[in-house]
């Protein structure tokens, strides 16, 4: 098994300097974070080479392939800038990172984006074997997951986004929303920074495609995707060696040089609006305007690395920056001092490496940020324990760098006040702060990151093979048909919501299709079977459509039953009602709360559903309405049943299983079959023999036998029952 990595950027280009290529680190995180660890995985790595002059691309595959195992996946230059400069750095960076304003949206740059992902699955597809681990990173290949997979149906496939996912409100502004969730729910794994991030993809993916999950798992179709959170580390180890080696001392050495006894504040971050330049630099402006005794005692080394040059608004933020850099030294300047020593470039290792460690404070306050390696990396270059990090609580970083003086970075005065309190921090301050910190980034640095991104991803693979196992086959069909004509008493358990027919946001108004009173109807006229029908629904609407038929009706989940023989029904439990009247109030809270949802009242219980609301204000309330309902009735003897939209409350003594289990279980029969679609079912599947056939409607995790995709596979499949034994 080889592992594949698939990125935008390589992690180091090659540039022609004269007649040679000349090899180039790439700056950014995924080529930082990736780069920790692809060598001792030999994982392959798939990304564009940037722009390459058409007779140069043999020479730069050759290269790239024998010396770094890297596969370019070279773009026409039109197609790049359409795809990299428009669709990926235009519309998706700016919206994911909630830049609203600055995302423009153009159909032939989203199908520039479209056929780029395309290249990409077509080289993947070509380059893999079915064993191998794909993992594809960021958002410029949110596509690749789903046409990997259609190509490749049991792929392993892995997704990590690198930036913020942005809330449904922003979200939503993409005219292709609903695509980009489609092509990551190809993955069998997708992993954020952080739990805000995987948090609102969940949220959208239940708006836009009405999937809900449990824990972070996903039921898509006939797989199941996991969304979980592994927030990127650092090669610490690198950074902690690096700053020993002859050559950042050397760098170290020249930076002091220059410097006299003042005190060193530190940023560097590409040329980005997301990271807050222009505000950092206002901030410091401010400090010396309010701290005139730190004047001359203090410079702002501010590294900015070129990025995106090609996007209009990274070329504005450039002048912008250079403007305040002048305002501010011009200003405050004086022969023997220059405020802030700005470069505009990148750095080289040595050199970063050297900053980290001689600057007495870093100032890294972007605006929004995914997660903001150059923080980690400035802590655990610090051979001494002292130095000091500011870092914006907008950085997905900031939630595990608690010790760092954390600031909103649209907050210029309290960003102000971290530079005055940072550059007053008493040593022993510093040393518990960037202590605690070092500790935290040696036990999760990027290795680690990885592996245990891989070993979860093993882990979703499995649990969607398992299901795929269940699905019910065509062998296993004729199996039970088998069994079925040789039956001499049968008992056949059918729920009816959800099996023998699909949800309608109006439940009263429907009614069993002709085609499913038709198989029941066939299915009785065997005396050998007896057929149940076991629903949630109360017993004068089971009455209304099955009452002429010679069935056993099981309703409000166990609480009624009135058996084939009989015209009456009877109650399970007790018919008093008294507790409603406490618990109806609350429901109700919740009618006003979530536009859509309604109040059922049945004999022996009060639902609250909420399929016409909202999905994702349903959800949400209706976890809390669980919580809410459980508390209310902890020392009462009640259940809550959280279904399928739709949440119950009601006495407990009876479930789906009960009748089965005191009744018709000890009845001899020599085949059973129960097909159900729901939580409340699996009561009913939990009690059945063992060599009873059970079916679950829907890829959920169920203790029934097998899973078929929908109600109309039931029905379809009862059908062929009946004519089995015609
Ligand atoms: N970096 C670099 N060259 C430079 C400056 C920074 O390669 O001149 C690296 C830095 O070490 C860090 C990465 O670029 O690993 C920046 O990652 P971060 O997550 O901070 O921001 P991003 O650029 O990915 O938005
Ligand atoms: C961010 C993105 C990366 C990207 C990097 C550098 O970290 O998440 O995907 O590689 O910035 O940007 P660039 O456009 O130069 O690749």
């Amino acid at each position: 098994m080889t592992l594949l990595l698939v990125s935008n950027r390589l992690p180091i280009s090659l540039r022609r300097i004269g007649n040679r290529l000349d090899v180039q680190p790439n700056p950014g995180g995924v080529a930082a974070g990736l780069a920790a660890f692809y060598r001792e995985y030999k994982a392959r790595w798939f990304g564009w080479p940037g722009e390459v002059l058409p007779s140069e691309t043999r020479q730069v595959a050759a290269r790239l392939e024998k010396e770094f195992d890297c596969r370019p996946v070279f773009l026409p230059r039109k197609l790049a800038r359409a795809y990299y400069a428009g669709f990926s750095n235009g519309t998706l960076w700016p919206l994911f990172h909630s830049f609203a304003t600055y995302a423009h949206y153009s159909a032939s740059e989203w199908d520039a984006y479209r056929a780029v992902n395309e290249r990409f699955a077509d080289e993947v597809v070509r380059g893999m074997k079915r064993s191998d681990s794909i993992w594809i990173h960021d958002y410029h290949l949110f596509l690749l997951p789903r046409l990997i997979r259609t190509r490749v149906p049991d792929a392993r496939i892995g997704f990590f986004l690198h930036i913020p996912f942005p809330p449904y409100d922003v979200f939503r502004l993409l005219p292709w929303h609903r695509e980009v969730l489609e092509g990551l729910l190809g993955a069998d794994l997708i992993g954020f920074h952080t739990y805000d991030y995987a948090r609102a993809f969940l949220g959208s993916v239940l708006r836009d495609l009405g999937l809900d999950n449990r824990i972070g798992a996903i039921t898509a179709g006939h797989r199941i995707v996991q969304v979980d959170v592994f927030p990127l580390g650092i090669d610490v180890a690198r950074f902690g060696s690096a700053s020993v080696a002859p050559t950042v001392e050397r760098s170290l050495s020249r930076i002091h040089k220059g410097r006299g006894p003042s005190k060193l504040l530190f940023s560097v971050s590409r040329l980005d609006y997301t990271k807050g330049i222009p505000q950092q630099l206002e901030a410091f402006g401010r400090f010396l305007e309010a701290h005139p005794e730190w004047r001359r005692n203090v410079t702002y080394l501010l590294a900015v690395v070129p990025s995106r040059e090609r996007v209009a608004e990274y070329a504005r933020l450039k002048r912008e920056i250079d403007e305040r850099v002048g305002r501010i030294n011009s200003r405050y300047g004086t022969i023997a001092w220059t405020p802030i020593r700005y470069l505009y470039r990148q750095l080289d290792f040595d050199e970063l490496v050297a900053l980290y460690r001689a600057s007495d404070v870093a100032l890294i306050a972007p605006l929004r940020d995914g997660m903001n390696l150059v923080a980690k990396e400035y802590v655990a270059s610090k051979r001494e324990p002292s130095g000091v990090l500011i870092l914006s609580e907008m950085a997905g970083a900031s939630r595990e760098m608690r010790e760092a003086l954390t600031v909103n970075p649209n907050d210029v005065e309290e960003v102000v006040a971290a530079i005055a309190r940072a550059v007053t921090m008493p040593p022993e301050e510093q040393a518990v702060r960037i202590r605690a910190m070092q500790e935290r980034l040696r036990r999760y640095d990027a290795r680690t990151w990885a592996m245990r991104f891989l070993e979860r991803l093993d882990e979703a693979v499995r649990l969607s093979e398992d299901l795929a196992v269940k699905i019910l086959s065509e062998a296993e069909q004729k199996e039970i048909r088998l069994a079925y004509r040789k039956g001499q008493r049968r008992l056949i358990l059918l729920d009816y919501d959800g099996t023998l027919a699909p949800f309608s946001p109006d439940r009263d108004a429907v009614f069993p299709t002709e085609r499913v009173v038709r198989v029941l109807k066939d299915l009785v006229s065997d005396s050998a079977n007896h057929v149940v029908v076991v629903s949630g629904r109360p017993r004068d609407v089971l009455d209304k459509w099955f009452g002429g038929l010679a069935l056993t009706l099981i309703a409000e989940h166990g609480g009624w039953v009135r058996d084939r023989g009989d015209s009456e029904w009877k109650a399970t439990l007790s018919l008093d009602g008294s507790w409603k009247g406490r618990v109806r109030p609350v429901i109700e809270r919740y009618l006003d709360r979530v536009p859509g949802s309604s109040l059922e009242e049945k004999d022996f219980a009060l639902a609250w559903h909420y399929r016409a609301a909202d999905a994702e204000s349903g959800a949400f309330a209706a976890k809390d309405l669980v919580d809410v309902l459980t508390t209310l009735t902890a020392n009462f003897d009640f259940q809550v049943l959280p279904g399928d939209k739709v949440i119950e409350i009601r006495r407990a003594g009876a479930d789906k299983g009960t009748h089965f289990a005191t009744h018709l279980g000890p009845e001899p029969s020599d085949f059973i079959l129960a097909a159900g679609d729901d939580w409340t079912d699996e009561a009913l599947f939990a009690v059945l023999p063992r060599s009873a056939f059970s079916i679950r409607v829907g890829f959920a995790a169920s203790s029934a036998r097998f899973n078929v995709e929908s109600f109309a596979d039931v029905v379809e499949f009862l059908e062929s029952l009946v004519a089995a034994k015609r």
